[in-house]
């Protein structure tokens, strides 16, 4: 019998689609859980257990280990830059990261830039060599052009939706992003078998465009 693999799921709009990914491989995962407000879902059949964690943190249960492998978006895993193996890019939930402006922006010197994201942020302007001021912030990023809090975002776009409802335009795509599966070191050592079969079990069904 294999062991029981500990993963940190991403609670919210991408849970669904791992949720199906993992089904699309063969892992006996009931629909029920798609709702469930419940933070630990043991899943004996698949010798599993779902910790449902905020997308945000999914690198830090890993890191530390309390999760054997999690999901989460490379948005997330480029801002945190936790000590975990990257396993595999699952394909979903793809979208990407922009930066973002009001429709008639104009050039600026110093720019004040919003975002959930300070660290890519803070990154991308210093390879531009370009001085800003980062400002974080924890949603709703589109408001801050809109009510003069920045000139600039940096933030996902994924269906352009929130941009075009709000009439802004993004300037430049910084980096694609899709869901990762990661590994919290040792675990991988350690569970290797387990953790490997559900790596191959998933590259069957990973969607054929990011192979
Ligand atoms: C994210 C992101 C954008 C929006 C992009 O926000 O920060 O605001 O989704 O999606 P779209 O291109 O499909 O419109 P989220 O919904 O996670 O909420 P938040 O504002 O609380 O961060």
């Amino acid at each position: 019998m294999r062991e029981t693999i500990k993963v940190a799921m991403p609670k919210g709009r991408i849970y669904k689609q791992a949720s199906a990914l993992f089904r699309a491989a063969g892992l006996p995962i009931s629909t029920d859980f798609d709702e469930t407000r419940k933070l630990i879902i043991p899943l004996p059949e698949a010798n599993m257990e779902f910790i449902m964690a905020k997308p945000v943190d999914v690198p830090t249960y890993v890191e530390y280990g309390v999760a054997d492998i999690g999901i989460v978006g490379k948005d997330v895993l480029m801002e945190e830059n936790k000590d975990v193996y990257e396993l595999l890019d699952l394909g979903i939930a793809r979208c990407r990261m922009s930066v973002i402006a009001l429709p008639n922006w104009k050039p600026v010197i110093h720019p004040r830039v919003a975002t959930k994201y300070p660290n890519v942020a803070s990154e991308y302007f210093r390879e531009l060599g370009q001085q800003v001021d980062v400002i974080k912030l924890n949603g709703s990023i589109e408001l801050a052009p809109l009510i003069g809090l920045a000139d600039r975002i940096v933030d996902m776009v994924e269906t352009g939706q929130t941009l075009k409802d709000n009439g802004l335009v993004e300037m430049e795509q910084i980096f694609s992003i899709t869901s990762r599966l990661i590994a919290n070191r040792v675990s991988y050592r350690m569970k290797n078998e387990a953790i490997q079969g559900l790596c191959d079990q998933l590259q069957k069904v990973i969607p054929t465009t990011t192979k």
